[in-house]
């Protein structure tokens, strides 16, 4: 117990339990360093004299040291209380002065050039260009910024946090600098008092135990206010594994794809339901009977209760109406949680179909077969289900991942070009806020992507999907609690766009035109250069998407853009904090907590303007 006791206490991650022995060690050690060590320290200190800066250019030297250790402690584990009254001992209270200001200046700018991601490389190698700014940054106003000058650690997170969440640049120095000036005479005041008394080996020592006193005590207080009473406490974990998998003709007689997923790990027959896209069937007049005899080749293990079953397709079919057919089928079927449902579609009836099998019976088996390039890319791989209603996007669902997904590329080719084309725009979106790589072989392909050929738009598919993947089961949020979503890049004007078309624009078509949005904006503030912007427009526009609908040009009464109203309802479908994806460079983006509504306006009337050019070229186009 004691082996486990000190590993905890002595790992850089223990335990929380073990945080107070390790403050109390770790006081313990230095003090007793310093009792058992008295007159060494001393005879040391005495004869710092010796080793202080005596001509102008080591004292120089001295200087610019301190302020570089000032500077990088936003990087480094530098002790700045300790430097800061060094440096006022070695260089005197003036000099002193000088040195500590212009090194917490240099510090505060550097971090918050770090946060915004402006020395690209650094911020990438420090991983700070994928942080979120954290709790810090709901509450970072300039009285905090102020006030957290002189608080260790929270000094370093408050001006990266500011950089992360680009706190205006101006005020940002304004504010840092005269807090840095006060904290400096604060230091050269108190080094030039202790110097006097010669209590400098009191400073010491107190500059070492004092913060981790602090910081005991704060927890300490935190944890006599919050717990009067011990609450119970219920905590499980509930791991998923679902495979993706990538086919061609499903119900071929010798496809045994999806007869391995469903009898994996059963014993006995399995019953089957299929909900299928009413378009799909039509466009594929042949497909119920194949999936039928299929089926009957299949009997002694699988039962299809019934014949595929019709569903309203299209976003307009994300219904409580269509919804509670669901319910009624799955009932009549009499469905239990050991049946499996198949949903076979686009993205609105894998969502609507998904949302069933979720609250059906608490949970039923669901395998998804997405059936165009946007369900098997992007909605039929993640676990968001949901339905529409009072006239809000997605407004009802459940986060509810499927036992498998399989992807059969062959269903794609019933689809109409419109179809083809508009699920490509989550393959440009992942890859621009992901992979720089993709987005250039996108930029190699697109002649090939916009004419639907099968081997560039078979591996846009399977990488857009990977990539979707990836990030839904690798970084931390699959249910999505926290706000940073960056798959959601170009979603806020897209899901208004979508709403204010009454739907005639498709999702992917309505997300192309959010990226192309959000791409000017940052463009206009300055985290994405021209060339970029460009690259991405002209992708976007060789792909073939139409970056100008008419909906863009709407207003309300009082003359405000009904798109960028949009902004307000994402904020609320978010919760009250506004966290909007936004690139820093092709393969890479930051959140925003803060929209400036002049720059998006602006880069609305440039929007509209790039497309009634480029459509004036091809007649009609109606901003
Ligand atoms: N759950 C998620 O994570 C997620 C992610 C992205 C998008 N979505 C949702 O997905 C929906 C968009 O999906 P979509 O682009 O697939 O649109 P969609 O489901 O509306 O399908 C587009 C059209 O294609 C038809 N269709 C489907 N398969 C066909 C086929 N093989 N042949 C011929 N016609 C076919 C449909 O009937 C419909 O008319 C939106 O509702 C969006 O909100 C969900």
């Amino acid at each position: 117990m004691m082996r486990g006791l000190w590993r905890g206490v002595l790992s850089k991650r223990g335990p929380a339990e073990h945080f107070w022995v390790s403050v109390i060690c770790f006081s313990v050690l230095v003090i007793a360093s310093f009792l058992l060590f008295e007159q060494q320290i001393q005879d040391l200190v005495a004869q710092l004299d010796l080793y202080l800066p005596q001509t102008p250019a080591q004292q120089f030297n001295l200087a610019l040291l301190v302020i570089a250790l000032l500077a990088l402690d936003v990087v480094l584990p530098v002790p700045s209380s300790m430097v800061a009254l060094l440096a006022v001992a070695a260089l005197g209270g003036v000099g002193g002065y000088l040195v500590i200001f212009i090194g917490l200046c240099l510090g505060a700018w550097l971090g918050y050039a770090l946060g915004a991601g402006y020395f690209r490389v650094l911020s990438g190698r420090l991983g700070l260009h994928q942080r979120k700014p954290g709790q810090l940054a709901y509450t970072l106003g300039t009285l905090s910024l102020i006030c957290l000058r002189g608080v260790p650690v929270l000094a370093e997170t408050s001006v990266v946090a500011a950089g992360m969440q680009r706190y205006p640049l101006r005020a940002f120095l304004v504010v840092t600098t005269l807090a840095n000036a006060g904290l400096a005479l604060a230091y050269s005041a108190i080094g030039s008092y202790l110097v006097a008394q010669n209590a400098l080996l009191v400073t010491l020592l107190a500059s070492m135990v004092l913060p981790g006193l602090f910081i005991a005590g704060y927890s300490l207080f935190k944890r006599l206010r919050q717990a009067p009473e011990q609450a119970l406490r219920g905590r499980f974990e509930v791991s998923y594994d679902y495979p993706v998998l990538f086919t061609d003709h499903l119900f071929d007689p010798g496809n045994s794809c999806l007869h391995r997923q469903l009898t994996a790990g059963r014993h006995g027959r399995v019953t089957v339901l299929i909900f299928a896209d009413e378009h799909l069937l039509h466009c594929n007049p042949q497909l119920a009977a194949q999936i039928q005899s299929w089926f009957a080749a299949h009997a002694t293990d699988l039962h299809l209760q019934a014949p595929p079953i019709a569903v309203p397709a299209g976003e307009l079919s994300k219904t409580a109406d269509v919804l509670q057919q669901l319910y009624r089928d799955m009932l009549d079927h009499g469905l239990d949680r050991h049946c499996y449902v198949l949903a076979m579609g686009g993205g609105a009836l894998l969502d609507s179909v998904g949302y069933a099998c979720a609250t059906f019976h608490r949970g039923i088996r669901l395998i998804r077969l997405p059936s165009t390039v946007l369900a098997q890319n992007d909605a039929g791989i993640g676990v968001k289900n949901g339905i529409n209603a009072f006239g809000q996007k997605n407004l009802l669902g459940a986060f509810y991942p499927a036992t498998a997904v399989i992807n059969d590329f062959q269903l794609l080719t019933s689809l109409g070009r419109r179809d083809q084309i508009a699920g490509l725009a989550e393959a440009v979106k992942v890859a621009l806020i992901k992979d720089e790589a993709f987005f250039q072989w996108m930029e190699q392909q697109a002649d090939a992507l916009a004419g639907f050929d099968h081997a560039a738009s078979r591996h846009a598919i399977r990488r857009c999907a990977e990539l979707h993947l990836a990030h839904i089961t690798g970084a931390g949020d699959p249910f999505e609690r926290g706000n940073g979503r960056p798959l959601d890049y170009g979603h806020w004007a897209a899901h208004k766009l979508e709403n204010l078309s009454q739907h005639r624009l498709r999702h992917g078509e309505a997300v192309a035109v959010g990226m192309a949005l959000d791409g000017l904006y940052a463009n206009a503030l300055g985290l994405l250069s021209d060339a970029e912007t460009e690259r991405l427009m002209d992708l976007l526009a060789r792909l073939g998407f139409n970056l100008c609908p008419p909906e863009l040009g709407l207003k309300d009464a009082q003359g405000r853009s009904l798109v960028l109203l949009g902004l307000e309802e994402f904020r609320q479908h978010l919760g009250g904090q506004l966290s909007i994806p936004m690139l820093n460079r092709i393969g890479s983006s930051i959140d925003l907590h803060e929209i400036d509504d002049r720059l998006m306006e602006q880069a609305l009337l440039r929007l509209s303007s790039r497309g009634s050019a480029a459509l004036a070229l091809n007649e009609g186009c109606t901003p």
